[in-house]
């Protein structure tokens, strides 16, 4: 096993509040995954899907109450409260920990508490790092067998005194003897607490099994606590998928783009090229780690070995590579079982005649509730779990310890007016602005956004930025100043434009390839731009819409720029950007200014 005394003691600790009835140290393997999901399948918590459908592949159900990020319930517990800033729910750390000490004392009850070593990244890699999870829930073991790399060899990197993230979870439920377990165990609510110790490198998650509250490598880790690492040891960690892209000639691009969630960033990870000779390969399609290589460029790692998608949308059409890599293997939690032993989820672009719903009611398409609104087969959060190996166009360096030379940045959301299709940056500090100021119309992956119309959502990290935002947007400056020419080149799209009368007018999926072949056509200096208020512009017939059923009218809507639109927009940004107070960066307020002067 190990004699690395930190970990040693850390675990006998947690065993010694926690009081499972046994222990288990993981190892990754084949064997321990099939014996837990038999496990479950077993206890009823796993449903086995059908052998010649879906090979090896499991569906799960959450609980109703526990279906997607807990945003409110999400503590950065800073010594100091500043140091959260106004992004973060803040909670004195002395007081969290006496708190949820008292949650977790007893908690692992009649449960086993299962130990698992991970690496985010190619283990041994120079950018990667360890964590340990220990757990009480089956189901966030088997998800992380996936999601990360989980084998003894993190072990022997980690050694005798090497430094490891130690995340704790418990789902909250402790069982009395005799006592029958609920399919999903979890606690209420008010007892769930999703908590980080920047200062510390320490994460406690307590009451909830779900996607990111859960499986501790990903949000918790990767992001919140790496970007705060990062922030102090100089490199970046960003919600960022990472593709290559090469042309007919072989030359290659990477690109890093920021999309807050459920706005397309897997489907755009594994694009179908429609640009004759170009092809997409995914390296990463939520989380980028990027340090400056040894050439001053710019390098990024996957640290992620999965994929966590959102399943309803995903379909032949939309995302093709989303749907190989579901074949087989899989976990798919809160969609519809259909009566044949597969899956099914919304537009998911197939037929389907009925099954188990999420909730685990029967269900036929078109049902509806007392008040006669549809109800839907699947969770709008439900999850495909699935290894990146699995991905037909996984690219061949997506292991690479090294990473990729990132040259492009792509920032967006999900706007059905006022953004064009592209625009690019005049300069990295402009870059940062768009970042800085990307704002979407709110999606479903965490639960209790209330009512809101616009999100600001900086860089797509707002919910996971584990330190002060103006703090994380003063890095982004400083990390230029470091990158100087070898900065990539920063670009902001909408796929989602709409007219009027609520048409999309971007076909979007395969044919964004186009907006991206413009954006390697611009890094390489083949084409000129428009200079416009906001940024440069395709100039007509660069961006190539050769083969596609767009009017000349709704082109010019697509790439139109309403002054008077953009103002507002600019208006509400400026309001959002004050609560960040004298941490706002000065240059932020710069390009705030001289945007505001283009505009006129
Ligand atoms: C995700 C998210 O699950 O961003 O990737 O919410
Ligand atoms: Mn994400």
């Amino acid at each position: 096993m190990t004699n690395n005394k930190k970990l040693l003691a850390w675990v006998a600790e947690i065993e010694a509040m926690c009081t499972p009835d046994q222990v288990v140290w993981c190892d990754g393997s084949k064997e321990e995954y099939d014996r837990l999901m038999a496990e479950m399948v077993e206890s009823g918590m796993a449903i086995k899907l059908n052998e010649e459908k879906r090979p090896n592949s499991f569906a799960f159900n959450s609980d109703p109450s526990d279906v997607a990020r807990v945003e409110k319930r999400t503590y950065i517990a800073s010594l100091k409260e500043e140091d959260a800033g106004p992004t973060n729910n803040w909670i004195d750390p002395v007081e969290l920990k006496k708190t949820m000490t008292e949650l977790y004392t007893g908690c692992m009850k009649g449960r086993t508490m299962y130990v698992m070593p991970f690496s985010m990244g190619p283990i041994g890699s120079d950018i990667a790092k360890i964590g340990v999870e220990i757990t009480d829930s089956p189901y966030v073991v088997v998800n992380m067998h996936i999601m990360t790399r989980m084998s003894p060899k993190v072990l022997e990197v980690l050694g005798d005194d090497g430094e490891f993230i130690p995340c704790l979870h418990s789902i909250g439920s402790p069982l009395e003897p005799g006592q029958k377990d609920s399919r999903w165990p979890c606690a209420p609510i008010e007892k769930k607490y999703i908590a980080h110790f920047p200062e510390e490198n320490l994460i406690w998650s307590y009451g909830s099994g779900y996607g990111g509250n859960a499986l501790l490598g990903k949000k918790c880790l990767a992001l919140r606590i790496a970007s705060a690492m990062a922030k102090r040891e100089g490199w970046m960690a960003e919600h960022m998928l990472i593709l290559r892209f090469t042309s007919p000639e072989g030359k290659q691009f990477h690109i890093s783009a920021a999309f807050p969630s459920a706005c397309g960033k897997t489907n755009l990870a594994m694009l179908q090229s429609t640009v004759p000779g170009w092809k997409v390969e995914t390296i990463g399609d939520d989380i980028a780690w990027m340090k400056q290589g040894e050439d001053g460029r710019l390098y990024a790692i996957n640290p992620e070995a999965g994929f966590f998608g959102v399943a309803p949308g995903t379909a032949e059409e939309s995302n093709p590579m989303a749907l190989a890599s579901v074949k087989e293997n899989a976990i798919f939690t809160n969609v519809v079982v259909t009566d044949d032993g597969d899956v099914w989820w919304e537009d998911m672009g197939v037929e389907c005649t009925g099954g188990t719903d999420w909730k685990n009611n029967p269900w036929k398409p078109g049902m509806k509730d007392a008040d006669g609104n549809e109800i839907k087969g699947a969770h709008p959060n439900s999850r495909f779990t699935a290894r990146a190996s699995q991905c037909p166009v996984i690219c061949p360096d997506w292991e690479n310890p090294n990473g990729v030379p990132i040259d492009i940045f792509v920032f967006g959301g999900k706007r059905t007016s006022t953004l064009p299709l592209v625009h690019e940056a005049f300069d990295f500090d402009h870059g940062v602005y768009m970042g800085a100021t990307a704002s979407s119309e709110p999606t479903a992956a965490a639960l209790d956004l209330g009512n809101v119309s616009l999100r600001f959502d900086p860089f797509a990290m707002t919910p996971f930025i584990g330190y002060h935002a103006g703090d994380y947007m003063q890095h982004w400056f400083d990390m230029g100043d470091k990158l100087g020419d070898n900065a990539p080149r920063c670009f902001y799209v909408n796929w989602f434009r709409k007219t009027d009368d609520g048409k999309w007018l971007w076909p979007g999926f395969g044919e964004n390839s186009r907006v991206l072949k413009w954006m390697c056509d611009r890094v390489e200096g083949k084409v000129g731009a428009r200079e416009t208020p906001i940024g440069l512009m395709p100039i007509d017939g660069d961006l190539t819409l050769e083969g596609l059923d767009i009017s000349d009218e709704d082109w010019a809507e697509l790439m139109k720029v309403d002054g008077e639109l953009f103002k507002g927009t600019l208006a509400d940004a400026e309001k959002y950007l004050s609560k960040f107070g004298n941490k706002l960066p000065a240059r932020i307020t710069k390009q705030l200014q001289a945007l505001k002067e283009r505009l006129g």
